[in-house]
């Protein structure tokens, strides 16, 4: 069975009924994030949210990781406009949400407030250090939110539209399959051996893998969205099988954001019927902002009623040359130098100098892949 959404009930503020109504409205021009954003809340990817937050519901959520409704919440989701916008705008209007002239859905207007984002940055991410990506990205925007609900009245145009699955539409599917229960995967990179092993590791547990790669923004030098997806199939098509995967994809933006991140991530799984989530090493960090081990040990802040979905932890796993096979920390007897592990950093280096990371690292399909990526950059 499907996990119970977060909040109890799945939203979805779909109604391409409006499609006309939205043609006189007011507009405002979103983001290419934004425009992802509404998208989750419109589908139900970010229940119990029914639009971007007003603020007594940001305030609680940078205090206490919940709503103003006590309901776990970690992650601010905000519509940021311009000064002029925000002037032109008051509470109990309707204005249409467009991205590159195209009208996707409206939102009506509850709140237009100032925040300080210099505090949003201290309280969301620990720091306020601009060299911390997701700080950077959030003290360029600007400080007048909008609040509201939001209704999408067309679904946006999707670069996988295969794999571009609604929470619905992944809870059917997880249910024809017959899966009891499922555990969710997110990453920002190209899957490779250690990933492969964690999530086979949980796949011995539980019924079904849902392979959920983040294809929102992320960082310039992370691997494209287009060119992971490749990687993952390949994988997909040879080393799992194929009844009890599903690759998916996750719209969303990625904030860097640690510990609250990797929250969140887990919530929005466990709305899309993920019972189980995998929680590596440092998930969702980014240099050394967040320890190791801290986006595991949030989820002992709250109980597993509340949480509603378990998180699978696990520990730093790399292949072990003593050992010849995958291990971590907790089932390895050998020392560093016995270990193939490499940073993505490292990774990176190698491959844009047309060299090939051990095959004991990642597969040598995923490798050609990212090969080619790297080669035809440099053209
Ligand atoms: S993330 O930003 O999306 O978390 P990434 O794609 O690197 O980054 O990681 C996906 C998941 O795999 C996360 O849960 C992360 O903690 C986990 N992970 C990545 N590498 C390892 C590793 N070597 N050992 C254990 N877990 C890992």
């Amino acid at each position: 069975m499907p996990s119970i959404p977060h909040g109890g009930k799945l939203i979805s503020r779909y109604d391409p009924s409006s499609l006309e109504q939205v043609k006189k409205l007011k507009k405002i021009e979103l983001s290419q994030s934004d425009l992802s954003e509404l998208e989750c809340i419109g589908t139900g990817a970010y229940s119990p949210l029914e639009g971007f937050m007003n603020q007594s519901d940001y305030d609680s959520v940078l205090k206490q990781m919940r709503l103003k409704d006590g309901t776990i919440w970690p992650l601010p989701i905000n519509l940021s406009v311009s000064q002029e916008v925000s002037n032109e705008l008051s509470a109990g209007v309707r204005v249409a949400l467009s991205f590159e002239g195209e009208t996707y859905g409206f939102i009506d207007v509850e709140e237009i407030y100032k925040v300080n984002l210099g505090n949003e940055a201290q309280l969301f991410y620990g720091t306020g250090d601009s060299n911390h990506p997701g700080v950077e990205k959030l003290l360029s925007r600007s400080p007048f939110y909008v609040g509201g609900p939001v209704t999408i009245i067309k679904r946006i145009p999707s670069s996988f539209p295969t794999h571009t699955l609604t929470p619905e539409e992944t809870r059917d599917r997880f249910r024809l399959n017959g899966w009891e229960t499922i555990v969710g995967f997110q990453t920002r990179n190209p899957v490779h051996r250690a990933h492969e092993y964690i999530q086979k590791v949980a796949l011995e547990q539980v019924d079904g893998l849902f392979l959920h790669p983040l294809v929102g923004e992320t960082k310039p030098d992370d691997v494209p969205a287009h060119v992971r997806m490749k990687c993952y199939q390949t994988l997909l098509n040879n080393y799992y099988p194929s009844d009890r995967s599903i690759l998916g994809v996750f719209l969303g933006a990625m904030r860097y954001a640690g510990p609250k991140e990797a929250l969140f991530h887990a919530i929005v799984r466990k709305n899309y019927g993920c019972t189980h989530f995998i929680v590596g090493r440092d998930h969702a960090g980014v240099g050394d902002y967040y320890g190791t081990y801290d986006s595991q040990n949030i989820f002992n802040q709250f109980s597993a009623k509340e949480l509603g979905i378990v998180p699978l932890k696990f520990d730093h796993s790399f292949y072990c040359k003593k050992c010849e096979q995958m291990a971590s920390s907790k089932t390895c007897p050998h020392t560093n130098k016995d270990h193939i592990h490499l940073s993505g950093t490292k990774v990176r280096q190698m491959l844009k100098q047309g060299l090939l990371p051990p095959k004991h690292f990642s597969r040598p399909e995923v490798v050609k892949l990212l090969l080619e990526y790297y080669r035809k950059q440099k053209d």
